[in-house]
């Protein structure tokens, strides 16, 4: 058997991620390796880390990248923080909701959730009179839930978790870079972002930040454990009561003296992948946070008046949609999969379906970071509706194309990306 160079398919991807990746970080991820001590590296350590606090919107000491997928970022702030028999609220509205509890029970966390309908995002209010029901240590919540195309309004519930001494940790994989997200502002303690979405960014890291709230809590375990208490503290009773983090390579205590001054050996570094986020970084903070979110909002209005022209529905409540998921019910009759087949073959558009109850009843179109362009959605769109033409789909012919192109008629001020 002979395997031949890598040479894959021209794609268009439109999913929810992962996304095309800007040719600018393919670029870089080409760079040559550096020795993970080397102090021309540990500058790139300590640019990136600068760069994801202003896309975090936050002036926390603590904020770099988990090596791993996004989960990797999850798990690293849920394990570093939950003890067993802590009590923790999920308010679920789709399924990265199930996995945030997943990841808490497993570290043994007294799990409470809530749920809404998916396609709906709780009202700020029942979140809060929850809180205060159950009083958990944490509540773990997801902002941008790519598997609804819904966005959960944060703001409340993080002045209501301060206010109650309650730790707040938010899941902004597919919401980072895309839309407005403030760390700070809103009151959370700690966040965890997604590479390979808005970011345009492989797969592989997951940026995090957390406050001094958290590291209080990290520092505490961190001490009796590794035998590097003081006498007082040894004998300190609250702090025997901390038990170790289960898991040595998320164990927060031990990223923050690897990212910190200290340097201390922990893991390799994945020299390219922070490459490539350095430079996804340097392009959303070159092309301006506000004027990003602008470019996002701009083509998911294309986009939906190119669906909603075709004659398709949107699924989802419209007040609380998420701008970089686009999520259309399925028209009767039709079968989701050939279509989404007929896409890939003969375009080499993808599109995605969804999880759960929503399998097999809704597309979802993402228009995250550099796959969030004009041409992809006006592609995807012709591409669409020559499907469904074929598929004896009940839709509007030759009317998408024109109403998205209004939309592209209209005044808008391109972004300031320069490399
Ligand atoms: C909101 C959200 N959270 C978490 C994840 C998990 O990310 P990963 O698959 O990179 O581990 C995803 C992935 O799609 C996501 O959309």
């Amino acid at each position: 058997m002979t395997f031949t160079e890598l040479n894959t398919p021209q794609r268009t991807i439109m999913t929810p991620g992962p996304v095309e990746v800007d040719p600018r970080v393919l670029r870089a991820m080409s760079t040559p390796i550096l020795g993970q001590f080397d102090p021309a590296f540990t500058k790139i350590m300590n640019e990136v880390m600068e760069m994801l606090r202003q896309v975090f919107k936050t002036s926390n000491k603590w904020a770099f990248p988990v090596d791993g997928t996004s989960r990797s970022g999850i798990e690293a702030l849920l394990c570093s923080v939950i003890e067993p028999g802590d009590k923790v609220l999920v308010p679920i509205f789709g399924r990265f909701g199930h996995l945030l509890t997943e990841i808490c029970e497993r570290y043994g966390a007294e799990v409470h959730t809530i749920e809404c309908p998916w396609g709906e995002v709780f009202d700020q209010e029942v979140v809060i009179e929850e809180i205060k029901k159950i009083q958990p240590k944490v509540t773990a919540m997801v902002h941008g839930e790519t598997s609804t195309g819904c966005m959960q309004p944060l703001e409340l519930i993080g002045a209501a978790c301060r206010e109650m001494d309650i730790l707040f940790i938010v899941d902004a994989v597919a919401s980072i870079g895309g839309v407005d997200i403030r760390v700070d502002d809103w009151f959370i303690d700690g966040l965890i972002g997604g590479t390979q979405k808005c970011l345009s960014v492989p797969s592989g890291m997951s940026p995090i930040t957390y406050n001094h709230r958290i590291e209080r809590v990290i520092s505490a375990r961190k001490k009796v454990e590794r035998g590097i208490s003081t006498e007082e503290d040894r004998k300190s009773e609250l702090d025997m009561r901390h038990p170790m983090v289960k898991s040595n390579y998320l164990d927060l205590s031990m990223l923050q003296d690897y990212w910190g001054p200290r340097r201390l050996n922990h893991h390799t570094e994945a020299t390219s992948m922070l490459y490539a986020l350095r430079e996804g970084l340097r392009i959303v903070l070159q092309e301006g946070l506000e004027e990003r979110f602008d470019r996002h909002a701009y083509h998911e209005r294309a986009l939906i008046a190119g669906i909603e022209a075709m004659g398709l529905d949107l699924y989802g409540e419209r007040s609380s949609k998420l701008t970089t998921v686009t999520c259309i019910k399925v028209p009767q009759g039709i079968d989701p999969e050939a279509v989404r087949g007929m896409l890939l073959d003969e375009f080499g558009v993808e599109i995605a379906k969804s999880f759960g109850p929503l399998e097999g009843k809704i597309w979802r179109i993402g228009t995250m970071g550099y796959s969030c362009r004009k041409e992809n959605i006006l592609y995807t769109l012709s591409a669409l509706e020559a499907v469904l033409i074929r598929h004896n789909a009940p839709i509007k012919i030759g009317q998408s194309l024109q109403a998205t192109l209004d939309v592209y008629s209209e005044k808008y001020t391109p972004n300031k990306v320069t490399s």
